[in-house]
């Protein structure tokens, strides 16, 4: 770590427990009904851990035991949590926050929503203590393929998140007024959490088919409920898809098919897959079917977005 990101480091903790002393923390009071849910939710999905893989496997398996002795209102600051899906300062949020604070939608679109208060105490952002850092990344994600494609990514009737996390950027989009069906494929334990962070925001997501945010752990779920190859579909996978094992992509990627616009962003490499070559080759795949952006993320080595827009006529599957 450098002396510059030490330094970083400090002055967030720094503020992080000003803010929790001295009561400034900006978080949405937790119904004490959703806690209980939530640990009912991963005690019934214990035993999924096991086939969750290595890495993950471990998180969830040490998420259930952060949730029977800690406070899921601090949820973010779970070792698990924290590790793997809770950004902190430094060079991605600090260029992707001046992205959108020198977008012509400052004021009318980014602004409300990053200054939306939230839940989980998530570190302080220092770019601004009113917002934090992963909703800055998912911001931008739609601002840059705005910039890059000329079109809303989440213009559409049904999106299909794989890999969510804790449900970001489904609440980013229903803030920015999206109204139509949000799918979402994970991991059961992480589905649990989204279930709970959602419903903390308003946004009712079950397991159940039919719900307007649906929560799956099969792909064949997710095939079942998706709509047939349709331009109004969108479909998001951010640093999930490249965190996944190579034959559940090649299922994720029969699906990817069927969409109207593609929104992907990956590192180059994971737990010693080369991603770097694995996504060259999808780009070459896709590129049957998609007009493909690729990017380097800004402050980001080393990490990229793969945008997609249906062509035309392309051949369906
Ligand atoms: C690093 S997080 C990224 C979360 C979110 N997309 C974001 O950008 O903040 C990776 C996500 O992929 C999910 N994931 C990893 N392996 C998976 C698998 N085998 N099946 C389904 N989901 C998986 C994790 O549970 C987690 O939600």
């Amino acid at each position: 770590m450098t002396a510059m990101l030490r330094t970083v480091r400090f002055v967030e903790n720094v503020i992080d427990t000003i803010r929790d002393k001295c009561g400034l923390d900006r978080s949405i009071p937790v119904d004490p009904s959703l806690s209980q849910q939530l640990l009912a939710d991963l005690r019934r999905f214990a035993g999924e851990s096991a086939r969750c893989g290595d890495f993950w496997g471990e998180i969830c398996q040490s998420l259930l035991h952060c949730a029977e002795t800690g406070n899921p209102a601090s949820f973010m600051r779970w070792p698990p949590i924290a590790r793997t899906m809770v950004p902190r300062t430094g060079r991605y949020t600090i260029a992707a926050y001046r992205a959108l604070r020198s977008s012509a939608h400052w004021t009318d679109r980014w602004e409300p929503i990053l200054h939306r208060p939230t839940i989980g105490r998530p570190p302080a952002c220092l770019p601004d203590l009113r917002t934090d850092n992963l909703t800055v990344q998912h911001a931008s994600h739609l601002h840059a393929f705005r910039k890059l494609c000329g079109v809303e990514w989440y213009d559409a009737d049904c999106i299909v998140e794989f890999g969510a996390g804790f449900g970001s950027m489904c609440r980013t989009v229903h803030q920015l007024g999206f109204r139509g069906r949000y799918i979402i494929f994970d991991l059961p334990p992480i589905t649990a959490l989204q279930r709970f962070y959602l419903a903390a925001h308003g946004i009712q997501a079950d397991y159940a088919p039919g719900r307007s945010v649906q929560l799956c752990h099969r792909l064949e779920d997710v095939a079942a409920v998706m709509p047939p190859s349709a331009d109004r579909l969108s479909a998001i996978s951010t640093w999930a898809l490249s965190e996944m094992p190579l034959a559940l992509r090649a299922d994720i990627e029969v699906m990817l098919e069927r969409c109207g616009r593609i929104l992907l962003a990956y590192q180059a490499e994971f737990e010693g897959n080369d991603n770097a070559r694995y996504f060259d080759s999808l780009g070459h795949r896709l590129a049957r079917s998609f007009d493909l952006h690729v990017a380097e993320i800004d402050g980001h080595a080393g990490n990229r977005y793969m945008f997609g827009l249906a062509k035309a006529h392309r051949p369906l599957a």
